[in-house]
């Protein structure tokens, strides 16, 4: 029988740290300012967002949320960023993907400045990440790197499996698996014996978005389960790719969904915020 790894709270232990580290820079005149960007109407967008201002109030973070409709321009989008990019009160800046397909993400991406993209999607933060010296790692993979940490999971000599192969998942969790000395493998759509390479990991990530996908027969006897996913099931009640009733007694540790990786993801986002603000004002990050 697996141990679970609870990231609800853990998260609300990590927020605990957040709100104190947020506090004592407010005390030093400079209080941290997270901007939210959300174009459209994407229900599911719309919870991520309202989240993300919640968690940024409890913290004693400012937050600005920008909520435009659909038909915004991208010229539009890209002259907020610019204001947001010169403004002091503002330290970290995310615009919530998906945005609308007149929209191109990529040129959004590269329009926050690299100092304030707590996401770390900027090809800046990019590459700092694949050389090894991230200042931001991006905050899935970073919150499950911490939750690892928390439980005494080291990828270091481990083999590694990560099922997805997106900018904002798969890729930056293989780089953060490698510089901790894992043995990375990734797979995805292409793939063509995944059962096998599965079977081979030590650490399973899986971030594919699809109910089911991983499967008992997929994963070896004590392996670290790592369910990134936030599907809705026929019924509609929140599930991840893991199967979790035939993985769970194989598994030595394992995520739930819901309360596994998605409090962390939201506790990474705050964290990188408190790491821009404490860059912008050229101060050291505390040892911790
Ligand atoms: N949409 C789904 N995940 C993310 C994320 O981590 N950042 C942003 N900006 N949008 C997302």
């Amino acid at each position: 029988m697996a141990k679970i790894m609870d990231g609800k709270a853990f998260a609300a232990k990590c927020k605990n740290q957040i709100r104190e580290e947020a506090a004592r820079l407010t005390e030093m005149g400079h209080q941290p300012g997270l901007a939210v960007v959300l174009v459209g109407e994407n229900p599911a967008s719309q919870v991520y967002v309202r989240n993300k201002d919640k968690d940024c109030r409890e913290c004693g973070i400012y937050s600005a949320m920008y909520t435009l409709p659909e038909e915004t321009s991208e010229e539009q989008l890209l002259e907020l960023l610019d204001v947001l990019n010169h403004d002091d009160k503002i330290n970290g800046i995310l615009v919530q993907l998906p945005v609308p397909k007149h929209i191109d993400s990529q040129k959004v991406i590269e329009a926050i400045a690299p100092i304030k993209d707590v996401d770390a999607f900027h090809p800046t933060n990019v590459g700092y990440l694949t050389t090894g010296m991230p200042r931001f790692a991006p905050c899935t993979p970073a919150g499950i790197v911490k939750l690892m940490e928390e439980y005494g999971v080291d990828p270091a000599g481990k083999h590694c499996v990560v099922i997805g192969r997106s900018n904002i998942v798969g890729k930056p969790m293989a780089l953060l698996l490698l510089q901790k000395n894992g043995t990375v493998t990734i797979c995805h759509s292409k793939t063509p014996d995944l059962k096998e390479q599965c079977l081979r990991a030590d650490i399973l990530i899986s971030a594919v978005g699809k109910t089911g996908f991983v499967t008992g027969d997929m994963v070896k006897e004590g392996a670290v389960v790592i369910d990134v996913a936030m599907n809705r099931n026929s019924e509609g009640k929140l599930c991840g790719d893991v199967v979790y009733e035939e993985v769970e007694p194989k598994a030595s540790l394992i995520t739930p969904v819901p309360g596994g990786v998605g409090p962390m993801t939201r506790v990474m986002l705050l964290e990188n915020t408190l790491t821009a603000c404490r860059l912008q004002n050229h101060m050291e990050d505390p040892a911790c």
